[in-house]
């Protein structure tokens, strides 16, 4: 009976101890259990002589109710604790208003496209669209590069059935725009345009260009730098260092190279700009006779300017952007910061 008493005050304090559900259900198992210590102990009442028997069984069940009562009572409380700390990290407030729909916005190129679009409207040039899938004439012979010119070897075509191909820039909406319009002409024309290219930090094999053209009588070569000036300090809103070099374009005559310096490095030598300190940005020139002869325009009669952005490298200059792979990425924690 004294091993009945101490075994009872030893588990009540070990209840009392308990620190979870796992280990009450371990003190419970060990003592309450069918090979636990009261059942060993009941084993040993068996030996007891029969007047002692009776009181010490007793004491036996009393205990044993004692201890079931107290283990289920520890038990209800961890459980309710356990309940009481889910609750409270699901706690969730119906009332709130639901969040709505993030708005989205207009992708970075689409931003700078409209603002030089809005730009060249003031001044009185028309935006003109062409199509992404072009004849190999407008691509390529109306502007003075036939079949077996080598300038076809600078832009890696993506060719298609039945001799169409997918335009390699936006010159060809120029030839359309002579066409169809005729002269005098102020025209842009913005758009995707595609190269077999091996892709870089600054080489994409789809990228947007975007295309400019004046045609009027005594249209020189002034008039092409105060264009591209005031198409530079728009976009930058400061005066930027650029600098003209002369550049092949079997379209124009004279033709140029108009880089800026690169804006990511300062002019110091980056990766987008291949260490030269210099983006090419901006290809123009005078159109060449015989793209206006092939169009119908009278070269003796009218003469004019053309130029070729290079839309998705100048909004990298913009913002600083050092890879020219984040614009198509798809990644909206990139495109969310624009
Ligand atoms: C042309 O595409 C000419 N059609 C431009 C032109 C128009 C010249 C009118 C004269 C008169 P070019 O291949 O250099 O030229 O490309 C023009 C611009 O597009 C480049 O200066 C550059 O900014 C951009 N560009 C060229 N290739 C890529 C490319 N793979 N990824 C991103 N931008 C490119």
């Amino acid at each position: 009976m004294d091993q009945l008493v101490s075994l009872s005050e030893d588990t009540l304090r070990r209840i009392a101890e308990a620190q979870s559900l796992e280990t009450l259900e371990e003190i419970r198992v060990e003592v309450l259990g069918r090979k636990g210590k009261l059942a060993a102990a009941g084993k040993d009442m068996a030996k007891l002589p029969a007047a002692e028997k009776a009181e010490a069984g007793k004491l036996l069940n009393q205990t044993k109710q004692l201890l079931e009562s107290e283990f289920e009572s520890r038990k209800v409380k961890f459980e309710r604790e356990e309940l009481a700390l889910k609750l409270e990290s699901e706690w969730l407030d119906l009332t709130l208003p639901a969040p709505g729909i993030r708005p989205g916005h207009l992708h970075p190129i689409t931003q700078i496209q409209s603002e030089i679009e809005q730009l060249f409207v003031s001044l009185g040039f028309a935006v003109l669209d062409g199509p992404e899938v072009e004849t190999e004439r407008n691509n390529f012979d109306a502007l003075n590069i036939p079949g077996d010119h080598p300038a076809r070897d600078m832009q890696d075509t993506f060719w298609l059935d039945g001799g169409l191909l997918l335009r390699t820039h936006t010159s060809p909406v120029q030839v359309r725009g002579m066409q169809k319009l005729g002269p005098p002409l102020r025209m842009i024309a913005p758009g995707r345009v595609f190269r077999n290219e091996e892709v870089d930090a600054s080489h994409e094999h789809t990228f947007y260009q975007l295309e400019g053209m004046m045609i009027d009588r005594d249209v020189s070569i002034a008039h092409l730098i105060y264009f591209m000036k005031t198409l530079l300090s728009a976009v930058f809103g400061r005066e930027v260092t650029v600098r003209l070099r002369p550049g092949y374009f079997p379209f124009v005559e004279p033709g140029f190279e108009l880089d800026i310096q690169c804006l990511i490095c300062g002019g110091l030598g980056c990766p987008v700009c291949k260490q030269s300190g210099w983006v090419e940005l901006l290809p123009c020139g005078l159109v060449h006779p015989s793209v206006l002869r092939m169009s119908g325009i009278d070269p003796e009669q009218w003469g004019g300017f053309a130029f070729g952005l290079g839309l998705t490298r100048l909004v990298m200059m913009r913002y600083g952007i050092d890879d020219i792979r984040w614009l198509q990425s798809g990644d909206l924690r990139f495109m969310r910061q624009f």
